[in-house]
């Protein structure tokens, strides 16, 4: 099977680069993630983030990690992050922003349970000197690259450069990815839906319909669905793109977004399930055709397999 580094000489140099300095921030990651309780990186600092919630000590290690690994890939030109309130210039003749969501899933670092980093990558719209909040307000679609990291019970790459969805696995002895599927296609049906089902009362009609199907007994259509949900979105979306189902974190009742950010989770997730052969939707539109207004927006997220997107578009008409 094939190492990352040799499936990187397809890809363009600068992207290679920046790909390769994510994947190796990961591999310093993972290692942290599975040794955490032992280098007092479990628990919360005492400051909250830009988005008001608690920042959990591996939350500020892996922004730490992965600015560092940025810094050095001399293609990147700017660093967004769930964990930093605005942009960050990291070479000025750089061609290449990235978005991160550095540690997804904080509930569940405490328990050992799979946390991952979510990653976009855009090429920058200014021509040089310092990165502007204008150079990631671009649209999913405009995006060159996207994919995460699963630290479950193996580490998984998930990576897509707009030529379908690549996985790979790391090696956790060489400390090096290895092609494990060249080409994931997410399946076009499903029998799992994934959500915070405890929040239906706050959610939109839509996503109240859409559970009212998925639990209705109906033996054609292998009704009820089955729930599973992990929490952390990335471990939600693995399962996702390799059984099929539906990942969903709805708009609430009365508004247009919901609880997750649109540039570091929603607009990633959605490149890699298109590529993928799936689609992801907020409700109502594309998402990838969203025009993001803001650094750290939220956004509602239906995503995974085709046929239950749909159906819980018929569910928003
Ligand atoms: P983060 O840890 O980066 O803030 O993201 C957590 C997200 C996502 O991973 C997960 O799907 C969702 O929040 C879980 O939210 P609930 O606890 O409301 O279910
Ligand atoms: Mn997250
Ligand atoms: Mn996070």
């Amino acid at each position: 099977t094939m190492p990352f580094s040799v499936y990187l000489q397809q890809v363009d140099p600068d992207l290679a680069g920046l790909l390769s300095a994510v994947a190796d921030a990961s591999v310093k990651l993972s290692d942290a993630v599975r040794n955490a309780p032992l280098r007092n990186l479990t628990g919360a600092m005492d400051t909250t983030n830009v988005q008001g919630e608690i920042v959990q000590k591996l939350d500020d290690y892996s922004n730490q990690v992965l600015m560092d690994y940025c810094k050095a890939s001399v293609a990147c030109a700017g660093y967004l992050s769930e964990e930093n309130e605005g942009v960050t210039t990291m070479n000025e003749t750089g061609s290449l922003v990235i978005a991160v969501d550095p540690l997804d899933g904080s509930s569940n670092i405490d328990i050992a349970a799979p946390i991952g980093t979510i990653f976009a990558i855009w090429k920058r719209k200014s021509v040089a000197g310092p990165i502007l909040e204008s150079d990631f307000l671009q649209k999913g679609d405009e995006c060159i690259a996207a994919g995460y990291v699963l630290y479950g019970s193996a580490t998984m790459l998930m990576l897509s450069v707009g030529k379908g969805v690549q996985l790979f696995a790391l090696n956790s002895s060489t400390a090096t990815y290895m092609s494990v599927n060249s080409n994931v296609q997410l399946p076009s049906i499903g029998k799992i839906y994934s959500m915070n089902q405890g929040n239906l009362s706050k959610f939109e009609q839509a996503a109240k319909r859409f559970v009212a199907h998925c639990t209705e007994t109906d033996k054609d259509t292998s009704r009820p669905y089955s729930i599973r949900y992990i929490g952390s979105m990335v471990g939600d979306m693995y399962r996702t793109f390799l059984k099929g189902g539906v990942f969903l974190y709805p708009a609430y009742e009365g508004e247009t977004k919901g609880k997750l950010r649109l540039l570091y989770e929603c607009i990633p997730m959605s490149f890699l399930a298109e590529q993928a052969g799936g689609m992801g939707t907020n409700g109502k539109e594309r998402i990838l055709s969203l025009q993001p207004t803001g650094l750290h927006e939220r956004c509602a997220i239906v995503i995974g397999s085709s046929a239950l997107v749909d159906l819980y578009l018929s569910f928003s008409k």
